[in-house]
């Protein structure tokens, strides 16, 4: 099998990689990437031998690069990962939102039609679905719920996950749509809530939490996610939709809490700071077509992929410093400007 991988250089992408390189030697595996703000090839530094891994930079947005990239290679399969991910700056600039998260994914889904992929497989969100009032923890999405997108990241992707749908329907082509609750693990960006607390802790310096603290996400150990995205690629029923996730959310305040008694730091470094426009709630999901079906289930319980998590960023500060320095730097003195105190 010849895959083709966008977004491969971020977080899950790179730890995708990282997993099916050495599990599928026999395999060929092609990371397409543009090496945006969240893109590094320091990801893929343990992969530089691999004879079954090629790296390719290029904009998914780019029809002539991609319609030349399919065709001198002819994947049988397109893992499709490749997007701004971050709900903050969805909310400064949506049209990079438009034109990576909808455009991009449209042109993938023209080229590898043209191209006869055997499956294009598509990396979807829980948030297409909106968010579910704190005060009822007996709701939960399904794969049949409604979108209801409540950010431009996510209303992107909800616009995606449709063209995907419709590309099915229309032209056949062989599709999968996996939505994923939020992950975390090593080699993701310092601007999403695990990472930038580790990181700032680490630095004894405040922690910024939107609003009360009380929103919860479902969080996911990485290579739950990246197992699930494997066992949906090949065995998964083409049109199909699966949704992902632990199946028990946690408010950011017990997250927070949790990583600064995991790295012996003081709760007194919690800054509340003006809550995020929009915040979603709460995400819930039942994974229970994708455990029945495939026979998935989440193998790394929380506390054990946390410990694991901040074990790795305290011992790789060399890939994470240099992303401080820059772009993000900008943003985030931008971002959290109506706060006292909080400098890179
Ligand atoms: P990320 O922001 O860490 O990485 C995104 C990658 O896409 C980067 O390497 C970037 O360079 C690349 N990219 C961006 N624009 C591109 C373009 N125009 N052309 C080519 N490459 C481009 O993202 P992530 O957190 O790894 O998320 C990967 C996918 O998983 C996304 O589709 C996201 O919506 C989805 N997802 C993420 C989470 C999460 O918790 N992080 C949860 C569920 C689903
Ligand atoms: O649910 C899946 C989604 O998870 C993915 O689709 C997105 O790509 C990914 O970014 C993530 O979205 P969130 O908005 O949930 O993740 P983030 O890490 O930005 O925020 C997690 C929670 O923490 C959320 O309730 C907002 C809050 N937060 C975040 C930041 C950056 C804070 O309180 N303070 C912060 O500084």
């Amino acid at each position: 099998m010849k895959a083709i991988v966008t977004g491969g250089a971020g977080f899950i992408g790179s730890n995708f990689l990282q997993m099916v390189c050495g599990t599928y030697p026999e395999d060929s595996w092609i990371c397409l990437d543009a090496l945006t703000y969240a893109g590094t090839t320091a990801s893929l530094a343990s992969l530089a031998n691999c004879r079954n891994f090629r790296f390719v930079k290029g904009d998914i947005t780019d029809r002539a690069f991609v319609h030349e990239l399919f065709a001198s290679e002819a994947p049988d399969v397109v893992i499709h990962f490749a997007a701004e991910t971050h709900v903050d700056r969805s909310l400064i600039d949506p049209f990079v939102f438009e034109r990576t998260n909808v455009g991009g994914t449209i042109t993938l889904l023209e080229e590898a039609r043209i191209a006869g992929v055997q499956r294009f497989h598509q990396i979807s969100t829980d948030e297409v679905y909106g968010d579910l009032p704190l005060e009822r923890p007996d709701l939960f999405f399904t794969e049949s719920s409604p979108l209801r997108p409540s950010s431009p990241y996510s209303a992107s992707k909800a616009s995606a996950d449709l063209f995907v749908h419709a590309y099915g329907r229309s032209h056949g082509l062989p599709v999968t749509i996996s939505r994923c609750s939020n992950n975390f693990g090593p080699w993701s960006f310092p601007e999403k809530l695990i990472p930038l607390t580790a990181i700032r802790a680490l630095s004894n310096k405040s922690i910024p939490i939107y609003g009360t603290g009380l929103n919860t996400r479902d969080w996911l150990f990485v290579s739950d996610h990246c197992r699930a995205i494997d066992c949906i690629v090949r065995h998964g029923t083409p049109g199909e939709i699966y949704n992902v996730c632990s199946g028990r959310d946690r408010s950011n305040l017990e997250v927070v809490g949790e990583i600064l008694d995991l790295l012996h730091k003081p709760r007194s470094l919690i800054t509340l700071v003006a809550d995020r426009p929009g915040h979603d709630k709460r995400y819930a999901m039942s994974a229970e077509k994708l455990s029945k079906t495939l026979g998935w289930e989440p193998q790394v319980p929380f506390e054990e992929g946390l410990r694991a998590t901040l074990r790795w960023y305290v011992q790789n500060r060399a890939w994470w410093e240099p992303l401080l320095k820059g772009e993000f730097r900008e943003y985030f003195a931008s971002h959290y400007s109506d706060s006292e105190g909080f400098d890179l």
